[in-house]
């Protein structure tokens, strides 16, 4: 026993009131993801488990926690969009996660606006600021040490098609901080808000 740190192991239990991993390995970059099903059903949902992973190509993935009808549409038709949660989208992002029959359209029940797409025939929401068209590379299920298969499914996209709102771009350099995104923290409702105040520089060692 460490003085002073709460040890465990995840298998047993956390013995603490809220389980803290998604609170520590937070705040998350949201994947806001649309897909489209066979017979051309829009859908919109958001998924914290979500990350880049390669630079060239681009490639990023966000992980289903259960067979879900993104991870289904993706495969069925090898696309989807990413967009980027911001502030100003906050609730139209939060109204996306609904649970609601693969068939509902969650543009509309977001009151979002679905836009053609110039690569990919999967439409994107058009008051994103920025939003990766994306072809569908791999889809992985997820497994424990053990070697035991879960219910998880991680699926990559390679980014084949960017749009920036120009307003985003000073001299050319995309201002992370000027559409203020949204990044998922842990419990149930926390979310962080990225503004230039975070902002710090530190450079590499040579
Ligand atoms: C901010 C946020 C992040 C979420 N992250 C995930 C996630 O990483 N994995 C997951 O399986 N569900 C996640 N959810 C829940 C899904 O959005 C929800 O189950 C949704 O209905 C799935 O939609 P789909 O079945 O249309 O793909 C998240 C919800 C919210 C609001």
């Amino acid at each position: 026993m460490r003085d002073g740190f709460h040890f465990y192991e995840p298998r047993q239990g956390h013995d603490l009131p809220h389980d803290p991993f998604n609170a520590i390995v937070g705040p998350r970059p949201i994947g806001w993801i649309s897909s489209r099903d066979r017979d051309g059903h829009l859908n919109l949902a958001p998924y914290s488990f979500f990350n880049a992973f390669n630079y060239t190509p681009p490639i990023v993935g966000f992980s289903s926690i259960g067979y879900k009808d993104s991870v289904r549409n993706i495969e069925a038709t090898g696309e989807f969009c990413w967009h980027l949660a911001t502030r100003a989208l906050a609730e139209q992002m939060n109204a996306s996660c609904a649970a609601v029959a693969p068939e509902v359209d969650e543009f509309a029940l977001a009151g979002l606006t679905p836009r053609s797409s110039r690569v990919v025939g999967v439409p994107h929401v058009a008051e994103a600021r920025v939003t990766f068209e994306c072809r569908l590379s791999q889809v992985v299920r997820l497994q424990a040490a053990d070697g035991t298969s879960l219910d998880t499914w991680l699926v990559l996209g390679e980014v084949v098609g960017v749009h920036i709102d120009k307003q985003l771009l000073r001299d050319g350099v995309y201002q992370t901080a000027a559409a203020h995104p949204i990044l998922r923290g842990g419990g149930p409702a926390d979310y962080f808000e990225i503004s230039a105040e975070q902002n710090f520089k530190m450079a590499r060692p040579t």
